[in-house]
């Protein structure tokens, strides 16, 4: 979409006077002066967040071992609760999703399920830059076969070091392809992949198609019912703002409800039996059979504030806005800094962006210990890029403009030259 905007901060705050989600900010945590822009990396906490998780503290306090019977067994039947109120992000049915575990444990669950290695069809497609995580689950799922992981596992490179091309996915597609796993958005480029075309293509040639939602999941909406992936997983701590560590999603496509689950547990049979305490597992028939122990509670308690907070602001809004938001910052960056060496990392086309920009420079990691000095919160991927979020529910045109401001002058003042290249534990 053209859009015609203008420098100086007057232009930022006229946008910010139309913004229809600008109440929303109120309802989060943010540091006076401070710009927070990693929200694609921990969302921040919200007053919906806090006031679910106090709810259901009080709970605990009241009720102890009751917290289980009360309110109709709301909190026995919590992941799919929770899993329900994700349905509208994603457009699936209510009881396709649970959530629980982390994002890497999903996957493992996932695989363990779905990944039936036979001497023809044993390969399991992923790209080259997926996040770490996802390759590692994929590596030690392929040896749990008596695999050799450099064989059974077909890696997509990418031809630029930033994006990986459709075709080149859609080509590895080949009959010995048991399983493709790839990322809705790219971690550092932000890159959004047609998942509809990819599912399509490897249904066409047999394959078991699962995606890792981490880096769209509460940025950009998605739709199940036309992508119809086999499986997902997200992790809710990102833009959706769950929480640090708060519990991830697992999305499994109604067509497989019945399959055995790779790895089992007491929660993931037949509620009505679970307490029968049979030793023969009888799974639930929907995403729950998925689950394994008990629900980490406290870890999922604030999604539920949060997840209400995004559906009563409409995913597709929170979308429209996220875009205005990054297409002013690219503006601004090639307006004002690319001169400095700056460059926007990430494709413009709407269709193939996420909610974040990878800003690239050759200085990249300094400039972001520079921002944190300044009270701007960006995060550094390696070699070169800061990555930079502003979230719509809480970040404002006048952020953006501002973050443009202080990046210049860290640039023309090179304060960024004080600080060591030497990479901290946590960038
Ligand atoms: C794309 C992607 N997949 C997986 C993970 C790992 O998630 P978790 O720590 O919940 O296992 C991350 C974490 O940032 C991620 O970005």
């Amino acid at each position: 979409m053209e859009r015609n905007f203008k420098l100086g901060v007057e232009f930022a705050k006229e946008l910010d006077s139309k913004d229809e989600l600008k109440s929303y900010r109120e309802r989060f945590y943010l540091g006076e002066g401070e710009l927070y822009f990693d929200g694609n990396s921990l969302g921040a906490c919200s007053k919906d967040a806090e006031e679910s998780l106090l709810e259901m503290l009080d709970v605990w306090k009241k009720e102890k071992i009751l917290i289980w019977n009360v309110k109709d067994g709301k909190y026995f039947k919590y992941p799919q609760y929770l899993g329900g109120l994700s349905a509208p992000l994603v457009n699936a049915d209510e009881n396709e999703i649970t959530i629980t575990n982390n994002t890497t444990m999903n996957i493992h669950s996932a695989l363990a399920t779905f990944y039936r290695p036979t001497g023809e069809r044993y390969k399991i497609l992923v790209d080259e830059l997926n996040f770490p995580s996802d390759a590692h689950a994929v590596a030690s799922q392929v040896k749990l076969h008596g695999l050799d992981p450099d064989k059974a596992i077909k890696v997509v490179k990418s031809r630029d070091g930033r994006n990986i091309e459709e075709d080149d996915i859609i080509e590895a597609m080949t009959d010995d392809v048991a399983v493709a796993l790839l990322p809705s958005v790219l971690y550092r480029s932000a890159q959004l992949l047609d998942m509809e075309r990819l599912t399509k293509a490897g249904h066409d040639k047999g394959i078991i198609v699962g995606w890792d939602l981490s880096h769209s999941i509460g940025s950009v909406p998605h739709d199940f019912k036309k992508v119809d992936p086999d499986f997902a997983v997200w992790c809710t701590y990102k833009h959706l703002s769950g929480g640090p560590g708060s519990n991830a999603a697992l999305y499994i496509n109604k067509k497989h409800f019945g399959t055995d689950p790779g790895l089992a547990g007491w929660f993931g049979n037949k509620k009505e039996s679970q307490f029968l305490m049979d030793h023969r597992h009888d799974p639930e028939l929907d995403a729950d059979a998925w689950l394994t122990g008990t629900p980490n509670m406290l870890s999922m308690a604030p999604i539920e504030g949060v997840l209400k907070l995004f559906n009563a602001a409409g995913i597709h809004n929170i979308r429209e806005k996220s875009l205005f938001l990054t297409d002013y910052l690219v503006f601004l960056i090639e307006n004002r800094l690319e001169k400095y060496g700056f460059k926007n990392g990430t494709l413009k086309d709407h269709n193939r962006r996420g909610g974040h920009i990878a800003l690239e420079h050759d200085d990249a990691y300094r400039i972001s210990l520079a921002l944190k000095e300044k009270n701007v919160i960006p995060d550094f991927r390696e070699p070169n890029v800061i990555r930079l979020a502003p979230v719509a529910l809480y970040n404002s045109f006048e952020d953006v403009h501002k973050v443009v401001d202080i990046l210049e002058e860290i640039v023309t003042e090179k304060t960024y030259e004080k600080f060591s290249d030497k990479r901290a534990l946590v960038v």
